[in-house]
């Protein structure tokens, strides 16, 4: 039997497709095809984020089913099957399950059931074993926790993850030691709010918080990096700082979801901290890992956002400088507390994009300064792909920083974690020297 899934969204639903993927060629017999018309069954990962790739969803189901093998099933799983439930139905003959971002251990019976639809916002994953994945290079990346409890004004995902739940700590330590085992040298643990961890559990677990977290893991010998995503501004006290910049495993990169840098547009999008906590943060951030790459999401043209609000927006772009940068228009989601607003406070669509398109040019530009500053800098990179041949030859990686750096002339093995120096800089690709 032959699988076809397609994985759309963010690093979570990466790790849910994994997961997926995991249970049915272990308990299934499943095989993984690139090839769309010899699978017996089709899958598609939804995000639900913005309205776009939901849109996108419908012609996607008429495209698999024109090309499919006869009698091969297709399944919607994800958060727009969360969000949508028996809608996608209604809406597709096609389709023969629907399967929620909270449902996915039922993925082995959910395909033996003709048009079930398993979307429950309160199941309760966080103790299921899912098989073990077949080791993907050296990184793997690790749950440690489900479902959102933040309520942003403008966020589905509460709606389609439901409630916060931490993944035992037991569970997280046996996982990361037997990634180990099997050679992984670099864990990202996901969570829609990480550093929130050990707020909830669904049954009694000794106290934990995320910074032990990260202090335990960080015990495991071969275990050599550990990156998380995503933290909350607000949980981001100095103990969590100062163990991210003195725990050596910890790469120095960190996502920082600014989102708006007004402090209007914050307090109606709910998000718990102003423009000065943020930049506070940033700042004892920066004067303890003064390499630390930062990136970050914004969103543009939420409802209400004025001229004023979106300079304060850039106003941080300037003083920050992210080295990388999600940016976004605002797109109404059901349920949501902005979309219960109705339309009234609405920022044009023309002025949203113009508004984007100042702020990912003067990104741009940031970039450019930014990247020159690392010209003679030293970095640490673990190689995912080289090449040897006569017309070149190279080894590449990412830099603890994130960043993808080049090693011409040297043939280095997959795996191995080397210290660089960088030499040149040409758009997004740094070149180093081995040191
Ligand atoms: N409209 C636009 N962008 C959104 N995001 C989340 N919800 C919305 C929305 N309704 C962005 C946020 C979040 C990222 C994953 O997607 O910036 O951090
Ligand atoms: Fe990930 Fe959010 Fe998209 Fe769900 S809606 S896939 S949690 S980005």
């Amino acid at each position: 039997m032959k699988l076809y899934i397609e994985t759309l969204g963010c690093a979570m639903n990466v790790r849910d497709s994994e997961h997926i993927i995991a249970e049915l060629q272990e308990k299934e017999g499943y095989t993984l095809t690139p090839n769309l018309n010899e699978a017996d069954l089709i899958l598609i990962n939804t995000c639900s984020v913005r309205e776009k790739p939901e849109q996108k969803l419908f012609s996607e189901i008429g495209q698999f089913a024109k090309h499919k093998k006869e009698g091969a099933k297709i399944g919607v799983c994800g958060c727009t099957a969360s969000a949508l439930g028996h809608e996608i139905l209604k809406k597709s003959p096609h389709v023969d399950f629907v399967l929620g971002a909270r449902n996915i251990s039922k993925i082995t019976s959910i395909i033996h059931t003709p048009k079930a639809v398993e979307v429950d916002t309160s199941h309760d994953d966080s103790m299921y074993v899912f098989s073990d994945s077949k080791p993907n290079g050296y990184r793997a990346s690790l749950n440690i926790s489900i479902g959102c409890d933040k309520q942003c004004a403008y966020c589905i995902v509460p709606f389609t993850r439901g409630k916060e739940i931490s993944i035992p700590f037991t569970l997280i330590y046996e996982e990361a030691q037997k990634l180990v085992a099997r050679g992984v040298k670099e864990i990202l643990l996901l969570g829609q709010n990480v550093n929130n961890y050990g707020v909830r559990f669904s049954t009694a677990q000794p106290k934990i918080n995320f910074t032990m977290l990260l202090q335990e893991l960080s015990k495991i010998d071969g275990l050599q990096r550990i990156r998380f995503t995503s933290p909350h501004p607000l949980h981001m006290n100095d103990v969590f700082l100062d163990e991210f910049a003195n725990n050596p495993k910890i790469c120095k990169s960190i996502h920082i979801p600014l989102q708006s840098g007004s402090n209007k547009v914050l307090k109606q999008m709910k998000r718990g901290y102003t423009q000065e906590w943020y930049l506070n943060r940033i700042a004892y951030l920066k004067e303890r890992v003064p390499n630390v790459s930062i990136s970050t999401d914004i969103i543009v043209g939420f409802p209400g956002e004025c001229d004023e609000d979106f300079e304060e927006t850039m106003k941080v772009l300037e003083s920050v400088r992210f080295d990388t940068l999600y940016s976004f228009i605002y797109s109404a989601r059901p349920n949501t507390l902005s979309h219960s607003w109705g339309d009234k406070d609405n920022v044009p669509k023309d002025i949203a994009k113009q508004r984007l398109t100042r702020l990912q040019n003067r990104h741009r530009e940031i970039l450019r300064e930014n990247s020159q500053n690392e010209l003679g800098k030293r970095h640490t990179i673990l190689i995912d792909s080289n090449k040897s041949s006569l017309a070149d030859t190279f080894s590449e990686g990412k830099s603890d920083t994130n960043r993808l750096v080049r090693i011409q002339n040297e043939f280095v093995d997959i795996g191995e974690i080397v210290d660089v120096v960088i030499t040149e800089v040409q758009g997004g690709t740094f070149y180093a020297k081995l040191l």
